[in-house]
């Protein structure tokens, strides 16, 4: 067995893939192509459910299944209205891995999907929430530092790697997210105890990919420094930062949050409907740019690790450079 085969092992078994290198899920981008042709690589895709209906997804799922041969997985969102009927969808296509993220998982919704056999995997914001988690009986985490494209937290992936992979790394399998865009950086955190990794960025301009190639073309463009935090500008409306390329629509992000603080202001929203108003705007800003091509009003989500994106090529391809820089760190370094 290769050094890389060792300390990816538990996060294969997990995911039954030949590489724990995980494709995060992106709302539009993550679709039946790149997923399957992620897992049909050796990798594991992941289905983004975002603000799918439950018809949605299940077709999405089944014509996923129609293109993979291998294992992937669904990523729901846990403030969706439908959580649990997305979890019946997944539980009726014997899905075997479900990503909960945007929060901590709702009561009952580890027990439903645990129930229909299939393995839950939550994001690990903190040490202390990474361990209610492990308590709770979630099979695996996901630790996404700041670097990362789309929603984000306020800690960077470094950080976050060194907060909880000495603790809870021997507990759990621990995937670490955000600013990997090479295989050095996949080999020292397994080192540091990971037992896999999961990017984003990284797979957008994948050939496989169907977004669209004006949005390929900005990534490809794109250098770390212009993929920016989105910036609160009320402090009565919080909103979760997002990391996008800069464009006109970063501008009207702003007047949108003007717009709903006023719309709060003056009781037309509660807090709740006036965090899904932002919510469902960045899906539709995220839209636009992947599907329509409209780079400069849409949503460029991107993480820093952009600027290591520099050729559309397969998703083989990518996962065959991304492992073998991985092992050539593994084999000098030792
Ligand atoms: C365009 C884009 C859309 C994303 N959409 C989602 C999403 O819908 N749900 C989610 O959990 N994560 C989403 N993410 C985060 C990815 O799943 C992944 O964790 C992240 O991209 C990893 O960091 P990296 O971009 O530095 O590789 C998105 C990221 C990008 C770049």
């Amino acid at each position: 067995m290769s050094k890389i085969d060792d300390l990816m092992a538990r996060g294969t078994d997990l995911l039954g893939s030949d590489y724990a290198i995980l494709c995060g899920a992106m709302s539009w981008v993550s679709e039946r192509h790149l997923v399957s042709a992620i897992s049909n690589a050796g990798g594991f895709g992941v289905i983004a459910c975002g603000a799918m209906t439950p018809e949605l997804l299940d077709a999405e799922i089944a014509a996923t299944k129609a293109l993979a041969t291998r294992n992937f997985g669904v990523n729901l969102i846990t403030m969706h209205p439908q959580l649990f009927d997305l979890i019946d969808i997944c539980a009726k296509h014997g899905i075997g891995h479900v990503v909960l993220a945007g929060g901590l998982p709702p009561k009952g919704s580890l027990e439903a999907i645990k129930a229909s056999g299939a393995k839950v995997i939550c994001f690990a914001p903190t040490l202390a929430l990474g361990k209610k988690l492990v308590r709770s009986g979630v099979d695996a985490l996901v630790i996404e530092g700041m670097e990362a494209g789309g929603h984000i937290g306020p800690v960077s992936t470094s950080v976050l790697a060194q907060e909880i992979l000495p603790t809870l790394g021997s507990e759990v399998p621990i995937f670490v997210a955000g600013g990997i865009g090479r295989g050095e950086a996949i080999a020292a955190y397994l080192e540091m105890g990971a037992s896999g990794v999961q990017l984003g960025t990284r797979f957008v301009c994948a050939t496989e990919s169907i977004a669209h190639p004006n949005f390929k073309k900005a990534f490809l463009r794109a250098s770390a420094r212009e993929a920016v935090a989105s910036v609160q500008i009320d402090p009565r409306l919080p909103v979760i930062p997002v990391r996008a390329l800069k464009n006109a629509g970063t501008e009207a992000f702003t007047a949108k949050q003007r717009e709903v603080a006023n719309k709060l202001d003056t009781g037309e929203v509660d807090m709740m409907a006036a965090q899904l108003e932002i919510e469902h705007y960045w899906a539709g800003a995220l839209r636009r740019a992947v599907i329509d091509g409209d780079v400069e009003n849409g949503s460029l989500m991107a993480g820093q690790s952009v600027g290591m994106v520099s050729a559309e090529e397969g998703v083989a391809d990518i996962i065959a450079t991304l492992v073998q820089q991985a092992e050539m760190a593994l084999h000098t370094r030792n």
